[in-house]
């Protein structure tokens, strides 16, 4: 037994039965390897700059833990425990790329990894105009439809698009002027499917196929399936480098399926949910990352 001293830090305005199973999880898991663990909500941490130097306040006298998993997105927080000397897996830097998704694929670029074709929206000022339609001619000059647009933060699905023709293509852009966004190529060959790989380390531990009958995007918020999948090494592979070069101790990758069901990267998650993929292959992910932290500390 390891008698490790945890901290899971999760988001203290996202409280719901779903987050609360899943921190549970972690909490029954890391007990099963012999460490305490002490689930923190990022609002019951103030990060301070106080005479010039870093300092956290709380209302705990449980400091100074041995690590800290942060399943958290508050990256300032979490740079802030970092410059304090703590242990976060992932690291801030890990969180920050992968939550944007224009950053995440600036990274993996320029890496042999297949991709698909992605523009980014040039940043607007709020309240600022576009006064012609060069950016519009210039997305129907580079890409057919149907498009992709994917709000650069977002999970779930939930900010991801496909638009069917120019009207539409306008709308959605008129919608998100001012919000980092993407355009990006639809593979049509894996419409409604995906599959979604977890990492930890250096090993691909659990994995499934995502299909729906009724939506482009796999995500089971959107009413996909989850099914059994023994990924094809190529499939192994892209998400260990994909993975590594992110920085990440541990993450989720989405794959999409290609022409010859080659692998195409989606995105990587930091901060992926083991509640689901526990349900259909009954790997206990929080372990295995558990017994990674331990490996690591
Ligand atoms: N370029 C694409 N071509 C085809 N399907 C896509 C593409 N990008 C995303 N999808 C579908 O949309 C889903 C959600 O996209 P993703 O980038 O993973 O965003 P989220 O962070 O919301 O899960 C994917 O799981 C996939 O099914
Ligand atoms: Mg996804």
């Amino acid at each position: 037994m390891s008698n490790k001293y945890g901290w899971l830090i999760y988001n203290g305005s996202l409280i719901s039965n779903k987050f609360t199973e899943i921190n549970n999880r972690y909490k029954e898991s890391a007990k099963k390897k012999g460490i305490d663990l002490d689930l923190i909500k990022n609002n019951e941490i103030y990060s301070l700059v106080e005479n010039g130097s870093t300092a956290i306040k709380m209302d705990s006298d449980k400091l100074n833990p041995d690590f800290i998993l942060f399943m958290d997105k508050d990256i300032r927080l979490a740079r802030h425990l970092e410059k304090l000397g703590y242990r976060l897996f992932n690291s801030s830097k890990t969180i920050e790329l992968c939550d944007d998704k224009i950053s995440t694929y600036q990274v993996l670029s320029d890496n042999n990894i297949k991709m698909p074709k992605t523009l980014f929206s040039p940043m607007m000022f709020k309240g600022t105009k576009e006064n012609d339609n060069k950016f519009i001619d210039f997305i129907e000059k580079e890409f057919k439809y149907p498009i992709i647009i994917k709000e650069a933060f977002g999970s779930f699905g939930a900010q991801v698009y496909l638009v069917k023709n120019q009207e539409e293509l306008i709308k959605k852009r008129n919608e998100l002027l001012y919000v980092p966004h993407l355009y990006q190529e639809f593979i049509s060959s894996s419409r409604g499917r995906d599959a979604r790989l977890h990492v930890v380390g250096d090993k691909v531990v659990a994995s499934m196929l995502r299909t729906s009958d009724t939506d482009f995007r796999a995500n089971l918020a959107n009413g996909g399936k989850m099914h059994k999948f023994e990924p094809p090494e190529s499939f192994v592979k892209l998400a260990v480098k994909a993975s590594k070069l992110l920085g990440a101790d541990f993450s989720g990758v989405d794959i999409l399926f290609g022409e010859e069901n080659e692998p195409i990267i989606c995105e990587v998650n930091s901060n992926a949910h083991i509640k689901n993929i526990y349900d259909c292959t009954g790997v206990d992910v929080a372990g295995c990352i558990f017994d990674y932290i331990l490996m690591n500390l």
